[in-house]
């Protein structure tokens, strides 16, 4: 299995993230685990967001990093999947986190893993240095998780994964990267519906009570950079997962650091001022309860 470079006349860089001196979301995400960032602005910013965050900005990427790669290996064993897709890929140079790729691979060695980002860089790093064959992804491509249908639609990924077989999903520590006014439930009610039977959510998102300082001079550390950061309370990023029609799974939407497969126990570094929520949730069988219920909860909030 080889990573297969993206054709020229596809790739065309959309974003911002490629002028001098602007931050992205994935080069300070970098910076807080200890790389370097794309440019300077990222480290700029992300000190920003480190000093508002009482130094526990490190310790939530960190362990939003290992809670990802344990979610999506124990989800892929799990529930038999071999298809993955990770959605918001990020940056690993210069620090040493547990990967979605090596984790799912080392779980389940013939699953086939592809991913992609909405930052045009990330996707050069990521063709360049994560297509190992025996622990890498298969194939990066660019996409943004707001026009959700095109990337489950994009042609890298129906001509590699079966529409009759599930699909893991890795959205993880992205959603925060939505406004409301992007309509984050609809992204996530699409992706469920693009979904074959069966395929499961592996989620996390930054959380905040209403109105909380710290988040808030956190999310000013975005002001300048490619995207801006949406803090969520806890019941309301658990209330999204449901009005989708996701069925969240045991232990429910939990602290990254807390989250652990059914009868196991896992104890992370903590960072109570900077949470981050986790879970695993699965696509409910077509016309189920749950998808019942989301649809109930979709019609109750139409006006
Ligand atoms: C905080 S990093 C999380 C990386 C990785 N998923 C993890 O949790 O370790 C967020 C990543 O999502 C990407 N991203 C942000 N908004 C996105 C969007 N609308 N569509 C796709 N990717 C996005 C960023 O470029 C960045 O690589």
């Amino acid at each position: 299995m080889s990573l297969n470079k993206q054709p020229r006349d596809t790739y065309r860089p959309q974003s911002a993230d490629l002028e001098v001196g602007r931050a992205s979301a994935a080069g300070m995400y970098n910076v807080y685990q200890g790389g370097l960032g794309l440019v300077w602005a990222d480290w700029d910013a992300a000190q920003k967001v480190m000093r508002a965050g009482r130094g526990e900005v490190p310790i939530a990427a960190r362990e939003n990093a290992r809670f990802a790669a344990r979610a999506a290996a124990w989800a892929a064993r799990a529930y038999g999947i071999e298809q993955v897709l990770d959605i918001g890929v990020s940056l690993v140079e210069g620090i040493q986190v547990p990967t979605v790729e090596e984790a799912v691979r080392g779980a389940v060695p013939a699953a086939r893993v592809l991913a992609c980002d909405n930052n045009p860089v990330v996707i050069r790093h990521a063709q360049a240095w994560r297509g190992s064959p025996d622990s890498g992804y298969e194939h990066v491509f660019l996409g943004d998780v707001r026009a959700v249908e095109q990337i489950l639609s994009h042609p890298e990924l129906t001509r590699r994964f079966r529409r009759d077989r599930p699909v893991l999903v890795a959205l993880v520590a992205v959603l925060h990267f939505v406004a409301e006014a992007e309509d984050p439930v609809g992204i996530l009610t699409r992706l469920g519906e693009g979904l074959p039977e069966g395929s499961v959510l592996v989620f996390s998102h930054a959380c905040a009570p209403e109105a909380d300082p710290a988040a808030a001079a956190m999310a000013a550390g975005y002001e300048n950079a490619s995207s801006d950061l949406t803090f969520r309370t806890e019941p309301a990023v658990a209330a999204m997962l449901q009005e989708a029609g996701w069925e969240v799974t045991d232990p429910g939407v939990t602290d990254v650091q807390r989250w652990a497969p059914p009868g196991e126990r896992y104890r992370g570094e903590p960072s109570p001022s900077v949470r981050v929520v986790g879970a695993v949730a699965t696509r409910p069988r077509v016309g189920g309860r749950a998808e019942s219920r989301a649809r109930a909860a979709r019609s109750e909030r139409r006006p």
